[in-house]
């Protein structure tokens, strides 16, 4: 295995926009057709049920993304691209790992914490009204989506950079309950492409309202593209570009050379109007290509459907072993399984780079702070970081007193998590 294992996953709830191309999949075709990286792409269609219970649109975005992707010109050989729920090993992953998250970890993830204050500030007397378990406890299945393949980085938006860290958190408490079996993935966030605008200036994002599919037809792309605000400058007025929805959108498809043509315009005033056309008649260009694609592709989901049956094969043949090593470490094992001699298991270790080793012993702190997270949050947010911090490993040394064998030991592996933890206050 590489060690630069990248895996996205696209929830199956709407039609890809331009936001989600320039965002996401333009980036991570382009990064799958790097020599050295490994790619999972995969269509989150467990996921698209915690938000979304209109069965025909889910089942139509599983079509138009799946379409999309190809369309695009993803490398189904080079990367492998699935539908998570042709893999069943993941839902059975989820399990194991469920049993190995706090509930309090759950309590924290924001999209949980945003329904309940939605909750509590329409009034709602049952802070917990109209709330799944899947809602709650979508993150292990996130978790789940992206240990079952070792990934090392994980594309996403700002807002999913929390999941990434309870992946790892959930990774840490099973590597340190049971064996060293996962990888702790790292979240990757492209400043650059979060802000791409929709139509009134603001991100484009399908809860604003302000996309632009980005294969609708030739005509809705010019009706929505005059949608799009602009200021009050008259004609031969200079135009700001920065602040332009049209400028951006522009730039973001253009070569330097086209966008060094379209600030020239800018400046020499071109009419809104006239910049509403050029950017009609650009994008259009660019896409007629991948939107012929598509079309095609969309009349013909057959073959979309072996591809995606094709990618599961491939992604279960990288799940399945992995999953044999979860069930027999937790004791989920048949009743001859015999153990392999520990001597192996030692030979092993000693193969581990230097780097491995540092990922594995962060883990194991990350798991052994865990309970204690909130203490050393609190030492955080003091006036006096050093003084409470001192405070705190104090206090603790003086809790080992007294302590039997055992747990004096866990204490004091604690105590040393702590100090390394703490040492930036100190
Ligand atoms: N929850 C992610 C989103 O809403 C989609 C997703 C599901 C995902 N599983 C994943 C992203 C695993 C990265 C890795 O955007």
């Amino acid at each position: 295995m590489s060690n630069n294992r990248v895996l996205t996953g696209i929830t199956t709830t709407g039609t890809p926009h331009i936001g989600n191309y320039l965002g996401a999949i333009k980036p991570a075709i382009e990064a799958s057709q790097q020599p050295n990286s490994e790619s999972f792409f995969f269509l989150a269609d467990y996921h698209a049920l915690i938000k979304c219970h209109d069965p025909e649109r889910v089942a139509r975005s599983t079509q138009e993304i799946a379409a999309t992707w190809l369309a695009l010109g993803l490398d189904t050989d080079k990367a492998t691209f699935y539908r998570q729920t042709d893999v069943p090993e993941i839902p059975e992953l989820t399990w194991i790992l469920t049993c190995m998250c706090s509930k309090g970890l759950m309590n924290r993830a924001h999209a949980y914490k945003a329904s309940v204050d939605a909750n509590r500030d329409g009034g709602k007397e049952d802070l917990d009204d109209g709330i799944t378990m899947g809602l709650f406890s979508y993150p292990i299945l996130m978790a789940a989506d992206i240990l079952m393949f070792n990934a090392h980085k994980v594309p996403v938006g700002k807002d999913q950079i929390q999941h990434i860290e309870m992946a790892r958190d959930i990774a840490g408490k099973f590597n340190h309950t049971y064996k060293e079996l996962f990888v702790l993935p790292e979240a990757q966030v492209d400043e650059e492409t979060q802000l791409i605008p929709g139509l009134d200036g603001r991100k484009m994002s399908k809860s604003y309202d302000n996309t632009i599919p980005l294969f609708c037809s030739s005509d809705e792309l010019r009706t929505l593209i005059n949608r799009i605000k602009t200021d009050l400058r008259e004609p031969g007025e200079p135009k700001d570009t920065d602040n332009s929805t049209i400028f951006q959108l522009y730039n973001l498809f253009a070569t330097a050379d086209e966008s060094a043509a379209i600030r020239r315009q800018f400046e020499n005033g071109i009419a809104w109007g006239e910049a509403k056309r050029e950017l009609h008649e650009f994008l259009d260009a660019k896409l007629s290509g991948p939107r012929a694609r598509y079309n095609e592709l969309m009349n013909d989901l057959g073959a979309v459907e072996e591809l995606l049956l094709k990618g599961a094969e491939k992604a279960r043949a990288e799940a399945a072993p992995l999953l044999d090593q979860v069930r027999i470490a937790a004791g989920i094992r048949p009743l001859t399984y015999v153990a392999p001699k520990t001597e192996k298991a030692e030979a092993k270790k000693k193969e581990l780079t230097p780097e491995e080793l540092a990922r594995i012993e962060e883990g194991r702190r990350r798991a052994i702070l865990r309970p204690v997270q909130h203490l050393i949050d609190a030492v955080a947010a003091a006036d006096d970081k050093a003084t409470a911090a001192a405070a705190l490993i104090a206090q603790k040394e003086q809790g080992l007193e007294g302590l039997k064998k055992k747990a004096k030991q866990k204490a004091e592996n604690e105590l040393d998590a702590l100090r390394i933890e703490l040492a930036q206050y100190l």
